[in-house]
């Protein structure tokens, strides 16, 4: 059968990482490709025991239907950890759960987005936003981003160019795929923009937690003084991304909306893995975790970027995330990553091609992202020493 496929799903293109994550789990590949958190971090321990005693004492109302809104308690517990640890204040905002970070993008998009409406995203930027914006039938502009946050300049052209813009895409903490993190300044920025062009912002932040060195930056969330910011934050990094939970805060003008979306959706989130981050969260040392999995981190990033910076060519450029799971190298401007990469692949290392996060994909992107969460720290230094030798090749030939 010829099936005729909707507009909105035919022109987007299967993820290039879920492609490559097929090669990546090809043990003879050192896979820099993936996204996935450490399994070290995993509180495994704990999370069998919470979860033998909710259904000890708790059988029904993990099996049965949840209120589409999320867990009461855990969004409560949620509340209070982001009034303390980000200083988000709830007077005027609502806070929901949701199945994964992901499914924030969807619901912003199903509940604001119309067909052609256009979306500012920074540039690079998460394929899997990207592509759930683009399923909606919008229109993605990119702004380039720079270690410290969007060109602010560029920002204010495109906002000139489209003034009917609906919403601007800003991961602001360790950005996926560069590892860039917006500053303190370009943070007020980007609001002050949005407020002047009348544009909402879409703030994703499932890194935030994971920061192993620098200072903690408020979230824009917190500068938002007439409900235009909406704000996303996941559990996949922090507890386990199989629980397809994440949270979703956002102005209370716009809850009887987005709950309607949350029920076109999938109904509610999982309900056993909301009564466990509640339990997690409440009973054992949250804080201890976070901090655990932060070294995890800061060990590995510190192996990877050491080891880049002796084996990389030095006309490949790269900045030290302080944060999160990914960083980005540079070939120089002009040459495309993705020979490159497909090159790496074929010597024994996956990444990811820049080409896979950004607006238009024809045309060429130097960048290429290397995962370094989930390698063992020998395949780290093998891995590298091998990229290190093909920047040698490809940049001298
Ligand atoms: C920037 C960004 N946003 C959202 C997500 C989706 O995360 P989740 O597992 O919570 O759906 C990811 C996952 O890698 C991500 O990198």
């Amino acid at each position: 059968m010829e099936y005729q496929i909707a507009n909105r799903l035919r022109h987007v293109q299967g993820s290039i990482i879920r492609e490559l994550f097929k090669l990546a789990n090809d043990p003879d590949i050192i896979g820099f490709g993936g996204g996935n958190p450490s399994p070290e971090t995993f509180p495994v321990d704990d999370i069998a025991r919470i979860a033998a005693e909710v259904f000890a004492c708790n059988p029904v109302s993990v099996l049965q239907y949840g209120l589409s809104e999320g867990y009461p308690a855990l969004r409560e517990t949620m509340k209070k950890h982001l009034l303390k640890t980000e200083g988000i204040s709830f007077e005027d905002n609502e806070l929901y759960i949701v199945s994964g970070g992901q499914q924030s993008a969807d619901l912003v998009s199903k509940t604001l987005i119309n067909e052609g409406d256009i979306i500012i995203t920074e540039e690079p930027a998460f394929v899997g936003c990207l592509n759930t914006f683009r399923s909606y039938g919008a229109k993605l502009v990119g702004v380039p981003v720079k270690p410290d946050g969007m060109d602010i300049e560029k920002l204010e052209e495109t906002l000139k160019s489209y003034p009917q813009a609906k919403l601007m895409y800003i991961i602001s903490c360790f950005q996926n795929p560069t590892g860039f993190t917006t500053s303190a300044e370009k943070r007020k920025q980007i609001y002050e923009l949005a407020q002047k062009y009348d544009v909402m912002i879409f703030e994703d932040n499932p890194y935030g937690e994971i920061r192993f060195s620098g200072e903690h930056v408020p979230p824009i969330k917190t500068l938002d003084a007439d409900g235009r910011v909406i704000y996303t934050g996941s559990f996949s990094k922090v507890m386990a991304p199989a629980f397809r939970l994440g949270f979703m805060v956002f102005n209370k003008g716009l809850s009887e909306r987005l709950t309607v979306a949350k029920q076109c959706a999938d109904t509610h989130s999982n309900v056993l893995f909301q009564y466990i981050c509640n339990e997690y969260m409440t009973k054992c040392d949250y804080a201890a975790h976070i901090a655990s999995a932060c070294e995890v981190y800061r060990k590995k990033a510190d192996l990877m970027l050491g080891e880049m910076e002796k084996k990389f060519h030095p006309d490949v450029t790269f900045n030290r995330p302080e944060g999160g799971l990914f960083v980005m190298a540079f070939l120089p401007e002009g040459m495309d990553s993705f020979e490159f990469v497909q090159e790496g692949i074929r010597r024994g290392v996956a990444c990811v091609p820049g080409v896979a996060f950004v607006v238009d994909q024809s045309k060429p992107s130097s960048g290429f992202r290397l995962n370094y969460s989930t390698p063992s720290d020998e395949q780290i230094v093998r891995g590298v020493d091998i990229l290190g030798k093909l920047t040698y090749e490809w940049l001298d030939k």
